[in-house]
């Protein structure tokens, strides 16, 4: 059983569902079947997942509703698997456990995982039910909530997708022991973003809290992760599929997307990209003269307490990760847009950036922030 359960809330009306956070919720079999829609269940995972939790996650579920028809896909590991191949892998489960719109697909796993099996729920018989339990820091406070699926194409990443909200996302935060190290803190990136675009009195927690957060120590964690669910589904109950304020999210990501691509994915962690994207950004910001110089010290010195860089990777050309950021989804009509920042805790869009701009500060010239 779950001690000291914290239960948020997605407001989208009709499509309203809970963020329950709690270590050994994997144990507690009520929140999952509480959102288990009709008779078929497929667990879709990976092959690093399914032998650290997949066990427990089945029995719990099982133990509550012997009718239950549960069904499980274990795929291969990594991003290099988020791909349509795989979905037609989660059709094919379906397909053959015969199951029609009375399914759920319950995604166990991280952010490749989760994106991947919405994309599936969204697409399966034009959308089932679907339920994300994260099981990486990052997928935690970020992908797991809001709806955005997606599979990568050859020609780029989350090309294919769709808006496609889970019935609930259940946080077992005990799976984070298990969590390699430098995926722990290409997560904190994730954290420290929430703080960086809107909530300066956040960041500043963050700084106070570096020590206990890198120590996994589980009251700091739990805490940092149901703040920045709280902010992420306050966010998408006001903007569900990004016309405003929701874009805000990405802050560091058009820079931090080229630089993931520019150098080859696999080189560069998604959170580390995001770090060094999000004090280009900052960077940028302090060039242009909106933001203060001494906020983008102060971010890059909270990355850099998190283990993470914040520094393009040296022998990138800066005009190839330029061409990059301009097929960034963000872009409007070939004009670049941005989310820059006027400090700590107030990221902004920025329309038509100036190329030179950003030329200087992926190069490291010009006036320094
Ligand atoms: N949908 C969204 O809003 C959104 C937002 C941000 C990122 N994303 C997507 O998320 C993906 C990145 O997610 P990620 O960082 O979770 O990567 P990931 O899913 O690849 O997980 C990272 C690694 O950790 C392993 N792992 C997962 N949980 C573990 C655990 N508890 N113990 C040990 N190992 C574990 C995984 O098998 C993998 O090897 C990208 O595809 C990105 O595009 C989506």
């Amino acid at each position: 059983m779950s001690s000291a359960v914290q239960t948020i809330a997605v407001e989208l009306g009709a499509r309203s569902y809970p963020i329950t956070i709690g270590s050994g919720l994997l144990d507690d079999g009520a929140p999952l079947r509480d959102a288990i829609v009709g008779r078929h269940v497929l667990i879709v995972t990976n092959e690093v997942v399914a032998p650290l939790y997949l066990q427990r996650l089945r029995s719990a579920l099982a133990r509550g509703d012997n009718k239950l028809h549960i069904s499980i896909l274990i795929l291969a590991d990594g991003e290099a698997h988020k791909t349509l191949d795989s979905a037609a892998r989660v059709f094919a489960a379906l397909a053959e456990a015969k199951a029609n719109r009375d399914a759920t697909i319950v995604a166990l796993g991280g952010g490749v995982i989760g994106d991947l099996a919405g994309f599936a729920a969204a697409c399966w018989m034009r959308g089932i039910a679907f339920v994300q339990v994260p099981t990486t820091l990052l997928a935690m406070v970020d992908s797991s909530v809001g709806g955005k699926t997606a599979v990568d194409l050859p020609q780029g990443k989350n090309l294919v997708g769709a808006f496609h909200q889970p019935r609930a996302v259940i946080i077992d935060t005990g799976t984070l022991a298990t969590l390699p190290a430098r995926e722990l803190r290409a997560g904190f990136a994730e954290v420290i973003k929430y703080g960086a675009l809107g909530d300066a009195a956040f960041f500043a927690w963050l700084e106070q809290h570096a020590s206990a957060l890198l120590a996994r120590e589980a009251q700091a964690v739990t805490t940092a992760i149901a703040h920045c669910c709280e902010q992420k589904a306050g966010i998408v109950a006001r903007d569900e599929t990004e016309r405003g304020e929701r874009a805000l999210l990405n802050l560091g990501h058009t820079f931090g997307h080229a630089l993931e691509t520019a150098s080859g994915y696999g080189s560069l962690l998604h959170g580390e990209a995001i770090a060094i994207g999000m004090v280009c950004a900052a960077r940028l910001s302090a060039n242009l003269g909106r933001a203060p110089a001494v906020d983008t010290q102060r971010l890059s010195a909270l990355l850099e307490r998190f283990g993470l860089p914040t520094t393009p990777p040296a022998g990138l050309d800066a005009d190839d990760v330029i061409g990059l950021m301009q097929l960034d989804k963000k872009n409007l009509s070939g004009r670049l847009r941005l989310i820059l920042w006027r400090g700590i805790g107030q990221a902004e869009m920025a329309a038509d950036v100036d190329i030179d701009a950003i030329r200087a500060v992926l190069t490291g010239s010009g006036a320094e922030g």
